[in-house]
Protein backbone atom coordinates (compact mmCIF):
# COMPACT_ATOMS: atom_id res chain seq x y z
CA UNK A 1 0.00 0.00 0.00
CA UNK A 2 1.23 3.25 -0.60
CA UNK A 3 1.56 6.27 1.41
CA UNK A 4 0.23 9.10 -0.58
CA UNK A 5 1.94 12.87 -0.02
CA UNK A 6 -0.57 15.08 1.90
CA UNK A 7 -0.49 18.32 -0.27
CA UNK A 8 -0.29 20.92 2.61
CA UNK A 9 -2.11 23.90 1.17
CA UNK A 10 -1.91 26.09 3.98
CA UNK A 11 1.93 25.94 3.68
CA UNK A 12 2.10 26.53 0.17
CA UNK A 13 -0.20 29.64 0.61
CA UNK A 14 1.55 30.79 3.28
CA UNK A 15 5.20 30.58 1.06
CA UNK A 16 2.94 32.55 -1.54
CA UNK A 17 1.92 35.23 1.19
CA UNK A 18 5.36 36.09 2.12
CA UNK A 19 6.56 37.01 -1.40
CA UNK A 20 3.06 39.16 -1.78
CA UNK A 21 3.81 40.86 2.18
CA UNK A 22 7.45 41.72 0.61
CA UNK A 23 6.18 42.99 -2.65
CA UNK A 24 3.14 44.99 -1.11
CA UNK A 25 6.08 46.47 1.46
CA UNK A 26 8.23 47.83 -1.87
CA UNK A 27 5.40 48.70 -3.87
CA UNK A 28 4.48 51.64 -0.62
CA UNK A 29 8.51 52.31 -0.31
CA UNK A 30 8.96 52.59 -4.38
CA UNK A 31 5.69 54.79 -5.28
CA UNK A 32 3.90 55.48 -2.13
CA UNK A 33 1.04 53.59 -3.59
CA UNK A 34 -1.08 50.78 -1.12
CA UNK A 35 -2.74 47.69 -2.95
CA UNK A 36 -6.56 48.09 -2.47
CA UNK A 37 -8.79 45.45 -2.92
CA UNK A 38 -12.81 45.68 -3.04
CA UNK A 39 -14.69 42.69 -2.08
CA UNK A 40 -18.37 42.71 -2.51
CA UNK A 41 -20.69 40.57 -1.37
CA UNK A 42 -24.88 40.74 -1.90
CA UNK A 43 -27.25 38.54 0.46
CA UNK A 44 -26.78 36.76 3.08
CA UNK A 45 -25.22 33.45 2.45
CA UNK A 46 -23.06 32.04 5.14
CA UNK A 47 -20.82 30.08 3.14
CA UNK A 48 -19.90 33.14 0.75
CA UNK A 49 -19.93 35.60 3.99
CA UNK A 50 -17.08 33.23 5.95
CA UNK A 51 -15.49 33.32 2.60
CA UNK A 52 -15.39 37.20 2.00
CA UNK A 53 -14.79 37.34 5.56
CA UNK A 54 -11.35 35.62 4.75
CA UNK A 55 -10.24 37.45 2.38
CA UNK A 56 -10.77 40.78 3.71
CA UNK A 57 -8.94 39.61 7.08
CA UNK A 58 -6.18 38.00 4.65
CA UNK A 59 -5.81 41.75 2.20
CA UNK A 60 -5.50 43.62 5.26
CA UNK A 61 -2.77 41.07 6.63
CA UNK A 62 -1.12 41.96 3.50
CA UNK A 63 -0.84 45.57 3.88
CA UNK A 64 -3.36 45.85 1.51
CA UNK A 65 -6.07 48.59 1.73
CA UNK A 66 -9.54 46.22 2.08
CA UNK A 67 -13.00 47.61 1.58
CA UNK A 68 -15.71 45.45 2.12
CA UNK A 69 -18.95 46.04 0.13
CA UNK A 70 -21.90 44.10 2.21
CA UNK A 71 -24.95 44.71 0.12
CA UNK A 72 -28.56 43.07 0.73
CA UNK A 73 -30.09 40.40 -0.79
CA UNK A 74 -33.04 43.57 -2.30
CA UNK A 75 -30.18 44.99 -4.19
CA UNK A 76 -31.23 45.93 -7.66
CA UNK A 77 -29.02 45.31 -10.14
CA UNK A 78 -28.52 49.09 -11.68
CA UNK A 79 -27.38 50.00 -7.39
CA UNK A 80 -24.49 46.88 -7.93
CA UNK A 81 -23.91 48.49 -11.59
CA UNK A 82 -23.91 51.51 -9.89
CA UNK A 83 -21.04 50.41 -7.02
CA UNK A 84 -18.46 48.66 -9.57
CA UNK A 85 -18.68 51.66 -11.61
CA UNK A 86 -17.57 54.06 -9.05
CA UNK A 87 -14.68 51.34 -8.35
CA UNK A 88 -13.67 50.94 -11.71
CA UNK A 89 -13.14 54.77 -11.41
CA UNK A 90 -11.34 54.78 -8.06
CA UNK A 91 -7.50 55.14 -8.38
CA UNK A 92 -7.20 53.78 -5.09
CA UNK A 93 -8.96 50.82 -5.83
CA UNK A 94 -6.24 48.18 -7.96
CA UNK A 95 -8.74 45.08 -7.41
CA UNK A 96 -12.35 44.22 -7.45
CA UNK A 97 -14.41 41.12 -6.34
CA UNK A 98 -17.79 40.37 -6.53
CA UNK A 99 -18.35 37.06 -4.42
CA UNK A 100 -20.33 34.51 -6.33
CA UNK A 101 -23.13 33.58 -6.45
CA UNK A 102 -25.02 36.85 -6.34
CA UNK A 103 -29.02 36.38 -5.87
CA UNK A 104 -30.86 34.90 -8.66
CA UNK A 105 -32.46 38.04 -9.72
CA UNK A 106 -29.20 39.86 -10.53
CA UNK A 107 -27.36 39.25 -13.67
CA UNK A 108 -23.81 37.86 -12.56
CA UNK A 109 -23.02 37.87 -15.65
CA UNK A 110 -23.64 41.62 -16.27
CA UNK A 111 -21.74 42.20 -14.09
CA UNK A 112 -18.34 40.23 -13.81
CA UNK A 113 -18.17 41.74 -17.35
CA UNK A 114 -18.62 45.49 -16.04
CA UNK A 115 -15.72 45.13 -13.98
CA UNK A 116 -12.35 46.92 -15.85
CA UNK A 117 -10.35 43.91 -16.84
CA UNK A 118 -6.91 45.57 -14.82
CA UNK A 119 -9.06 45.47 -11.61
CA UNK A 120 -10.73 42.31 -12.07
CA UNK A 121 -8.75 39.98 -10.07
CA UNK A 122 -10.50 37.12 -10.04
CA UNK A 123 -9.57 36.83 -13.87
CA UNK A 124 -13.53 36.42 -15.19
CA UNK A 125 -13.90 39.35 -17.78
CA UNK A 126 -13.79 37.87 -20.76
CA UNK A 127 -10.83 40.20 -21.72
CA UNK A 128 -9.16 38.05 -19.37
CA UNK A 129 -10.64 34.80 -19.61
CA UNK A 130 -9.58 35.27 -23.85
CA UNK A 131 -6.28 36.15 -23.12
CA UNK A 132 -6.00 32.74 -21.02
CA UNK A 133 -7.75 31.13 -23.99
CA UNK A 134 -5.43 31.72 -26.27
CA UNK A 135 -2.80 30.87 -24.58
CA UNK A 136 -1.50 34.49 -23.18
CA UNK A 137 -0.58 33.62 -18.95
CA UNK A 138 1.72 36.90 -19.23
CA UNK A 139 -0.82 39.93 -19.99
CA UNK A 140 -4.30 38.44 -18.28
CA UNK A 141 -5.31 37.73 -14.56
CA UNK A 142 -5.83 34.17 -13.97
CA UNK A 143 -8.76 33.13 -11.88
CA UNK A 144 -7.59 32.38 -8.39
CA UNK A 145 -8.60 28.70 -8.00
CA UNK A 146 -6.93 27.32 -11.08
CA UNK A 147 -4.24 29.35 -10.51
CA UNK A 148 -3.61 28.05 -7.21
CA UNK A 149 -4.68 24.53 -8.01
CA UNK A 150 -1.34 24.58 -10.88
CA UNK A 151 0.79 25.80 -7.99
CA UNK A 152 0.17 22.47 -5.85
CA UNK A 153 0.58 20.53 -9.49
CA UNK A 154 3.84 22.06 -9.75
CA UNK A 155 4.81 21.25 -6.23
CA UNK A 156 4.33 17.35 -7.28
CA UNK A 157 5.55 17.55 -11.50
CA UNK A 158 7.07 20.94 -11.78
CA UNK A 159 5.89 23.52 -14.17
CA UNK A 160 5.78 20.84 -17.14
CA UNK A 161 3.68 18.41 -17.39
CA UNK A 162 4.42 16.58 -20.76
CA UNK A 163 3.26 13.41 -21.18
CA UNK A 164 0.96 13.60 -18.48
CA UNK A 165 -2.57 12.63 -18.76
CA UNK A 166 -5.11 15.46 -16.49
CA UNK A 167 -8.64 14.63 -16.05
CA UNK A 168 -10.79 17.99 -15.15
CA UNK A 169 -14.01 16.87 -13.76
CA UNK A 170 -16.21 20.06 -13.85
CA UNK A 171 -16.79 22.40 -16.37
CA UNK A 172 -17.69 25.76 -14.78
CA UNK A 173 -16.55 29.52 -16.08
CA UNK A 174 -14.80 29.91 -12.53
CA UNK A 175 -13.20 27.12 -12.52
CA UNK A 176 -13.32 24.38 -14.85
CA UNK A 177 -12.64 26.06 -18.12
CA UNK A 178 -9.39 27.71 -17.18
CA UNK A 179 -8.75 24.89 -15.08
CA UNK A 180 -7.72 22.82 -18.34
CA UNK A 181 -6.31 26.02 -19.95
CA UNK A 182 -3.97 26.07 -17.43
CA UNK A 183 -2.96 22.30 -17.51
CA UNK A 184 -3.07 22.28 -21.70
CA UNK A 185 -0.48 25.59 -21.42
CA UNK A 186 1.56 23.22 -19.38
CA UNK A 187 1.98 20.66 -21.65
CA UNK A 188 -0.45 18.03 -19.66
CA UNK A 189 -2.95 15.93 -22.11
CA UNK A 190 -5.81 17.27 -20.93
CA UNK A 191 -10.10 15.91 -20.94
CA UNK A 192 -12.50 17.41 -19.38
CA UNK A 193 -15.15 15.82 -17.79
CA UNK A 194 -18.72 16.91 -16.29
CA UNK A 195 -22.21 15.85 -15.51
CA UNK A 196 -22.90 14.58 -19.17
CA UNK A 197 -20.11 12.83 -18.88
CA UNK A 198 -20.21 8.82 -19.20
CA UNK A 199 -18.16 5.72 -17.45
CA UNK A 200 -16.41 8.77 -15.43
CA UNK A 201 -14.83 6.27 -13.53
CA UNK A 202 -13.18 4.38 -16.10
CA UNK A 203 -11.45 7.89 -17.55
CA UNK A 204 -10.28 8.59 -13.81
CA UNK A 205 -8.43 5.46 -13.91
CA UNK A 206 -6.17 6.55 -16.64
CA UNK A 207 -5.52 10.12 -15.45
CA UNK A 208 -2.06 11.09 -13.95
CA UNK A 209 -3.67 14.10 -12.82
CA UNK A 210 -7.49 14.58 -11.37
CA UNK A 211 -8.87 17.28 -10.60
CA UNK A 212 -12.43 17.44 -9.21
CA UNK A 213 -14.99 20.33 -9.30
CA UNK A 214 -18.27 19.01 -9.09
CA UNK A 215 -19.60 19.76 -5.57
CA UNK A 216 -20.91 16.37 -4.58
CA UNK A 217 -19.51 15.06 -1.33
CA UNK A 218 -16.71 12.23 -1.88
CA UNK A 219 -18.05 11.22 -5.39
CA UNK A 220 -14.64 10.45 -6.52
CA UNK A 221 -14.05 6.89 -4.77
CA UNK A 222 -10.60 5.10 -4.09
CA UNK A 223 -11.31 2.77 -7.14
CA UNK A 224 -11.65 5.26 -9.40
CA UNK A 225 -8.24 6.52 -8.47
CA UNK A 226 -4.88 5.13 -10.57
CA UNK A 227 -1.95 4.02 -8.36
CA UNK A 228 0.45 6.85 -7.44
CA UNK A 229 -2.10 9.49 -8.98
CA UNK A 230 -2.49 13.19 -7.80
CA UNK A 231 -4.96 14.08 -6.70
CA UNK A 232 -6.23 17.58 -6.23
CA UNK A 233 -9.83 18.38 -4.71
CA UNK A 234 -11.36 21.57 -5.17
CA UNK A 235 -14.59 20.53 -3.68
CA UNK A 236 -16.04 22.10 -0.59
CA UNK A 237 -19.42 20.34 0.67
CA UNK A 238 -20.78 20.35 4.40
CA UNK A 239 -21.98 17.21 5.26
CA UNK A 240 -24.00 15.80 8.72
CA UNK A 241 -21.17 14.39 11.21
CA UNK A 242 -23.25 12.60 14.20
CA UNK A 243 -20.06 10.86 14.94
CA UNK A 244 -19.16 14.62 16.16
CA UNK A 245 -22.04 14.78 18.18
CA UNK A 246 -25.92 15.55 17.70
CA UNK A 247 -26.59 17.98 14.87
CA UNK A 248 -22.46 18.72 14.22
CA UNK A 249 -21.22 18.94 10.19
CA UNK A 250 -17.67 18.97 8.78
CA UNK A 251 -16.14 19.84 5.67
CA UNK A 252 -15.73 16.89 2.84
CA UNK A 253 -14.03 17.06 -0.77
CA UNK A 254 -15.74 15.69 -3.68
CA UNK A 255 -12.81 12.88 -3.59
CA UNK A 256 -13.21 10.51 -0.87
CA UNK A 257 -9.63 11.28 1.00
CA UNK A 258 -9.65 8.11 2.92
CA UNK A 259 -9.83 6.02 0.39
CA UNK A 260 -7.92 8.11 -1.71
CA UNK A 261 -4.74 8.21 0.41
CA UNK A 262 -4.39 4.37 0.03
CA UNK A 263 -4.06 4.57 -3.61
CA UNK A 264 -2.43 7.93 -5.20
CA UNK A 265 0.51 9.24 -4.73
CA UNK A 266 -0.28 12.38 -3.61
CA UNK A 267 -3.72 13.94 -2.66
CA UNK A 268 -5.01 17.83 -1.13
CA UNK A 269 -7.23 17.99 1.86
CA UNK A 270 -10.52 19.30 2.50
CA UNK A 271 -9.85 21.61 4.14
CA UNK A 272 -6.34 22.92 3.94
CA UNK A 273 -5.66 22.09 0.06
CA UNK A 274 -6.82 24.01 -2.16
CA UNK A 275 -8.87 26.54 -0.10
CA UNK A 276 -6.19 28.46 1.02
CA UNK A 277 -4.45 28.40 -2.08
CA UNK A 278 -7.48 30.91 -3.44
CA UNK A 279 -7.21 33.15 -1.23
CA UNK A 280 -3.31 33.52 -1.79
CA UNK A 281 -3.71 33.89 -5.02
CA UNK A 282 -6.35 36.42 -4.96
CA UNK A 283 -3.84 38.31 -3.42
CA UNK A 284 -1.19 37.42 -5.40
CA UNK A 285 -3.63 38.82 -8.35
CA UNK A 286 -4.64 42.06 -6.45
CA UNK A 287 -0.66 43.08 -5.90
CA UNK A 288 0.25 42.40 -9.74
CA UNK A 289 -2.68 44.69 -10.74
CA UNK A 290 -1.49 47.08 -8.20
CA UNK A 291 1.89 46.74 -9.45
CA UNK A 292 0.63 47.11 -13.26
CA UNK A 293 -1.27 50.15 -12.35
CA UNK A 294 2.43 51.60 -10.96
CA UNK A 295 3.96 50.97 -14.60
CA UNK A 296 5.59 47.86 -12.73
CA UNK A 297 5.20 43.82 -12.50
CA UNK A 298 5.02 41.44 -9.76
CA UNK A 299 5.58 37.67 -10.05
CA UNK A 300 5.58 35.03 -8.16
CA UNK A 301 8.68 32.49 -7.71
CA UNK A 302 7.56 29.12 -7.62
CA UNK A 303 8.80 27.00 -5.00
CA UNK A 304 9.89 24.27 -8.11
N1 LIG B 1 -17.42 31.83 -5.13
C1 LIG B 1 -16.75 30.66 -4.98
N2 LIG B 1 -15.47 30.78 -5.41
C2 LIG B 1 -15.33 32.06 -5.84
C3 LIG B 1 -14.23 32.79 -6.40
O1 LIG B 1 -13.13 32.28 -6.60
N3 LIG B 1 -14.50 34.07 -6.71
C4 LIG B 1 -15.72 34.63 -6.51
N4 LIG B 1 -15.87 35.90 -6.86
N5 LIG B 1 -16.74 34.00 -6.00
C5 LIG B 1 -16.55 32.71 -5.66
Amino acid sequence: MTKAVVIDGKAIASSVLQQVKTASVDLVTAKDITPGLAVVIVGNDPASHAYVAAKSKMAKECGFASSQFTLTEGTTQSELAELIENLNDDPKVHGILVQLPLPPHLDSEMIIQSILPQKDVDGLNISNAGKLAVGDLRTGILPCTPAGAMVLISEIHGLDLSGLRAVVVGRSNLFGKPMGQLLLAANATVTMAHSRTKDLRSICCEADIVIAAVGRPEMIKGDWLKQGATVIDVGINRVQAPELGDGRTRLVGDVSFNEAKNVVGAVTPVPGGVGPMTIAMLMANTLTAAYRAAGLSFKLVHAK
